[in-house]
């Protein structure tokens, strides 16, 4: 499966969110490539448990930034953040009682909830952060 390739185009120009959205990418990267390698379910749950700790830690660092620049959308921003820690908590949680396997359409779906996530909803604090002089 093709893995996600960082463009520069996923920037909020906001230097260490950014990194982290690259550490994000590279996790993401890594549960890609050991699923096509038919890595054991070790291995997957290892690479899947530190999607999701650090998925909550950039989570937490987004919303300190926010709340302390005082960004308006912060309440919609953080459900929106709950609603998908759930989902992939979810999605753990199947994998690891062995409802499902990491699949294409698993990883699909991961692919798509961290990009459409920054592109979408990420995006618009950046100009906010950004006009409050962080960079
Ligand atoms: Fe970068 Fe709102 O997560």
């Amino acid at each position: 499966m093709e893995l996600i390739d960082w463009k520069d185009d996923y920037l909020v120009h906001i230097g260490e969110i950014d990194e982290q959205h690259k550490r994000l990418v590279n996790i993401i990267n890594k549960l890609i490539e050991a699923m096509d390698e038919g890595q054991g379910c070790e291995m997957l749950e290892t690479v899947f448990k530190e999607l999701i700790e650090y998925t909550q830690t950039h989570f937490a660092n987004e919303e300190n930034l926010m709340e302390s620049h005082g960004y308006p959308d912060l309440s919609g921003h953080k459900e929106l953040h709950k609603n998908l820690v759930a989902q992939v908590v979810d999605l753990q949680k199947q994998f690891e009682s062995g409802r499902i396997m990491i699949t294409m359409q698993v990883m699909k779906f991961l692919k798509d909830w961290l990009v459409n996530h920054i592109m979408s909803i990420d995006k618009k604090y950046a100009p906010f952060l950004n006009s409050n002089g962080v960079v």
